[in-house]
């Protein structure tokens, strides 16, 4: 544990990225800095637009706190720059980055150690349609293995849905799954050392926590405490624990998960830069646990203390 900001040296705030999610990212970003500096951190923000090399080059620094949301910061390429530059930086490593960072195989991971995901089917071209509908039915939620947001996703109730979703999602460059619908309440599970957050309950009107949802809807509705009884949320955070330790996440995430009708938790993914803008949802957990923003953000900072 630190006491004093010093010992944290200079830290760069590595924010923005070139991902669909840049413009959050760069909310977050403005948070942390904005934070780093009350607790008198001597911190510098870069707002990485190009090679993340470029952006560090010539600047004399101890530590990185990343906070570059989707590829390009949550994906292993940065956490790998930094590794060999000799540079600490917050939050998971090269391969849970990478891992995580494609949800498809996150799922396969999951799957290998038993732990609930709802079924898949992999879509390549249109001709994977007939397999997916014989497997999962409908409906479906089609989305691009590595974006986050919900940018490129979409639900799918019938074939001419799911024809439109494949091509929705394939303008990302990755792969694209469809999964089965969980028909159920919908939870986040914010991780912090290890530890898990109180958990969250996410309620939209829309069809699912889509961007609009997420971003600049006022109808969302976000449960902290989040209404199950203390025995299932102990449940709730020890498979949100497990989910992220079969993947080698370290630091801090935020896991999201469904309980499905039948009582049954799937596990939907794992975001190893999760929001930190001062509505996100890792600080909202925080919050609830008695860990103001500033304090949250000191903490995961000292996570690249290792
Ligand atoms: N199998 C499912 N059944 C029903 N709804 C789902 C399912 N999978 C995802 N969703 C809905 O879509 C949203 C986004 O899904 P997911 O978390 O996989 O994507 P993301 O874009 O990576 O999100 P994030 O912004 O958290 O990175 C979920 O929060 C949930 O509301
Ligand atoms: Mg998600």
């Amino acid at each position: 544990m630190i006491k004093n900001p010093d010992d944290f040296g200079r830290v760069a705030v590595m924010m923005g990225g070139s991902a669909a999610e840049r413009e959050v990212s760069l909310k977050s970003g403005a948070a942390v800095f904005a934070a780093l500096k009350r607790k008198g951190v001597d911190a510098v923000a870069i707002d990485v637009t190009g090679s993340p090399i470029d952006a560090l080059a010539g600047l004399k620094l101890d530590r990185v706190f990343n906070i570059i949301h989707g590829r390009g910061g949550e994906d292993g390429v940065l956490q790998a720059v930094l590794q060999v530059m000799g540079i600490p930086y917050t939050g998971s490593g090269v391969m849970a980055s990478a891992l995580t960072m494609d949800k498809l195989r996150t799922k396969l991971c999951w799957r290998g150690y038993d732990l609930p995901t709802p079924k898949w089917v992999l879509l390549k071209t249109i001709d994977d349609l007939d397999a997916c509908i014989d497997k999962l039915g409908f409906p479906v939620i089609v989305k691009p293995a590595q974006e986050g947001s919900s940018i490129g996703m979409s639900k799918a109730n019938n074939r001419e849905e799911l024809e439109k979703a494949l091509k929705v999602a394939s303008e990302f460059g990755c792969d694209v799954y469809a999964e089965s619908w969980v028909t159920g309440k919908e939870y986040t599970v914010g991780l912090l050392n290890g530890k898990a957050l109180p958990v969250i309950r996410l309620e939209t009107p829309n069809a699912f926590y889509d961007y609009e949802a997420k971003y600049k809807a006022t109808t969302t509705q976000y449960h902290c405490p989040c209404g199950l009884n203390t025995e299932q949320e102990q449940q709730l955070q020890q498979l949100a624990v497990q989910a992220s330790e079969v993947v080698v996440v370290k630091g801090w995430a935020r896991v999201d998960v469904f309980i499905d009708d039948s009582g049954q938790p799937q596990l939907i993914e794992i975001n190893t830069v999760p929001g930190m803008t001062d509505h996100s949802l890792v600080p909202m957990a925080a919050k609830q646990a008695g860990i103001e923003f500033d304090e949250l953000v000191w903490k995961i900072l000292e996570t690249s203390c290792r």
